[in-house]
């Protein structure tokens, strides 16, 4: 097996917290020598300076991103962290529905892995705004990696998977396709837009216009603060007057370095 070095280690970690935001500790140095131990092998490279240069050199994409996939984690699953979607049903809907005239809702779910949130957001407005057909609403839901997307575009899910949701909303939302299998429907998959986009990247969002509703729930946890902070910055200015910026429950933003107001758990709004 092909071991990495102390020095190709730091080359790595480097390339990835300059260009992802992701900070690795020295401590990870033999979790991303066996978690990339197959890739190496694969490609039959000699060492990790060659899978280094390997990754650099790609201009796919899917270099970087099989190896964002080895160094975070993609986990998640349909209405995770519940209060959220409670709040944004109670208080972020009645509240916009008060106070936008153009009746035009934006919401951005930022690091969406497999798609689970996005649709779980997806039903959520789907049902809030039911009979209330003029609202225009719309999710971009983004990611780095490409494997995930591919995955959440599809929106296959097995019935483990959708369990949880209350029978009126799997009866409506998804589509049976076998014993196991569920395809989220037409009508919901329309209401999400899937894209590849880095979070970090230079920190400056080339959005036409702004969100009523960011959702960056277990995104930040790989980043170092300096990223964090610079990250939620560019959030703050993203998001409209009066919009909110979701947050992973064991995630926190540093009041003193943000406008927005904390609000409730891992909530947080642009007053
Ligand atoms: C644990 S999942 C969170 C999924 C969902 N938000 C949730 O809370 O269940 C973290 C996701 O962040 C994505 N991610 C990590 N670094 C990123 C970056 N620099 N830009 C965009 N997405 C990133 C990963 O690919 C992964 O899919």
């Amino acid at each position: 097996m092909v071991e990495i070095t102390d020095k190709e280690f730091k080359k790595l970690a480097d390339y990835i917290r300059s260009h992802y935001g992701i900070f690795l500790k020295t401590e990870k140095q033999s979790l991303l020598n066996a978690r990339l131990a197959n890739v190496v092998e694969q490609h039959n490279f000699k060492s990790f300076s060659e899978y280094y240069d390997y990754v650099v050199s790609d201009p796919s994409g899917l270099a970087t991103s099989i190896l964002i996939d080895k160094v975070t984690t993609n986990y998640t699953y349909f209405m995770r962290e519940p209060d959220h979607f409670k709040y944004i049903n109670e208080v972020a809907l009645p509240n916009f529905e008060r106070s936008l005239k153009d009746y035009d809702l934006r919401v951005w779910s930022a690091g969406c892995s497999t798609g689970e949130e996005p649709y779980t957001l997806a039903i959520i407005l789907e049902e809030y705004f039911k009979q209330k057909k003029r609202w225009d609403k719309k999710i971009l839901a983004t990611d780095i990696s490409t494997q995930v997307l591919n995955i959440a575009q599809k929106g296959v899910f097995e019935h483990r998977q959708i369990e949880m949701l209350p029978p009126m909303w799997k009866l409506n939302y998804f589509t049976k396709l076998d014993k196991n299998t569920y395809a989220v429907s037409d009508r919901l998959k329309k209401e999400v837009i899937f894209r590849r986009h880095n979070l970090v990247q230079n920190f400056s969002f080339h959005f036409r216009r702004k969100f009523h509703i960011i959702m960056c729930r277990n995104v930040m946890i790989y980043f170092d603060k300096k990223t964090r902070d610079m990250l939620v910055n560019s959030f703050y200015n993203i998001t409209e007057p009066g919009g909110y910026l979701f947050i992973g429950h064991t995630e926190s933003l540093d009041r003193e370095a943000t406008h927005y107001k904390y609000v409730a758990p891992a909530i947080y709004r642009k007053v």
